[in-house]
């Protein structure tokens, strides 16, 4: 069994080109990158957890960061290591094993929806705080908990009650759980309201600079260029983050 992820997760990514992912998922991939060149305009050391099979690892290596992957996935962790611009290790975002204060950057893309207990996800923030040098950025992502209610409504999944059952859940619950093996319903995870990420950040003890809807709301319409120009006007109103699939947290440490 992997540790940090239920045999379930281990499961879906075994049956999944996560390293395709954001290939097809463009406007999540280009927004992220854009939040990221804004916030690192310079080389630093960069600590990348659950950062899958490396997408956002190598093109920050490939911008003179120095970056470390860390990731719960054995697989995933193999992958990218062949890619030799970057380091990257087996771990879990609840115990990394990496000095205090020993980096500038800390992604945590992954671990937040994957973790599906707040003490769980409380601790592997208290981690990325430990590490982070003060002043150190922390750039943590979420699913939104109205993610499946827009898919769904793009999709024809709505027309299909096992479908509906799931989007309910996350709507009151937030916990996301996919009994159909269907993999494109994803896996056992937790959805944040906006106001829950936010929380759980400056709970850490980190100062919430930012609240960012990452896709916008033209996600699901299969337009890029006109996507992005949505998203860049849905920008400078933090309310409409729950039109986007993820969202991110920028945390600073003081
Ligand atoms: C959907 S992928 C995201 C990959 C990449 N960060 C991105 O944004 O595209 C989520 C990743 O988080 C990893 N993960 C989940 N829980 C984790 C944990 N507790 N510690 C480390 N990695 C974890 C998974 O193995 C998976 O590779």
């Amino acid at each position: 069994m992997t540790p940090g992820l239920p045999p379930e997760a281990e499961a879906h990514y075994r049956g999944y080109d996560e390293d395709d992912r954001l290939a097809r998922h463009w406007i999540e991939r280009v927004r992220t990158q854009q939040v990221l060149a804004r916030l690192l305009p310079e080389p630093v050391v960069v600590l990348d957890v659950g950062g899958g099979t490396g997408i956002h690892s190598r093109w920050l290596a490939d911008q003179g960061h120095h970056v470390t992957l860390v990731d719960a996935m054995p697989e995933h962790v193999e992958q990218a290591e062949a890619d030799g611009t970057y380091t990257a290790r087996v771990g879990d975002a609840r115990s990394l094993d990496q000095a205090p204060e020993s980096v500038e950057a800390v992604l945590l893309l992954g671990p937040l929806y994957h973790l599906v207990d707040l003490e769980d996800r409380s601790q592997a923030l208290a981690e990325a705080h430990r590490v982070l040098r003060p002043g150190g950025v922390l750039v943590a992502g979420a699913i939104s908990y109205a993610a499946s209610l827009l898919d769904g409504t793009a999709q024809p999944w709505l027309d299909d009650e096992r479908f509906v059952e799931i989007v309910r859940a996350d709507l009151a619950t937030g916990q996301h759980r996919n009994p159909t093996g269907h993999p494109e319903w994803f896996t056992t995870t937790y959805f944040h309201r906006p106001e829950q990420l936010r929380e759980e950040v400056e709970a850490a003890g980190f100062d919430v600079e930012e609240l960012i809807g990452v896709e916008g709301p033209g996600w699901l319409l299969g337009e890029p260029e006109r996507a992005l120009v949505a998203a860049e006007l849905a920008d400078a109103h933090p309310e409409l983050a729950v039109l986007s699939a993820h969202l991110l947290a920028v945390g600073r440490r003081p």
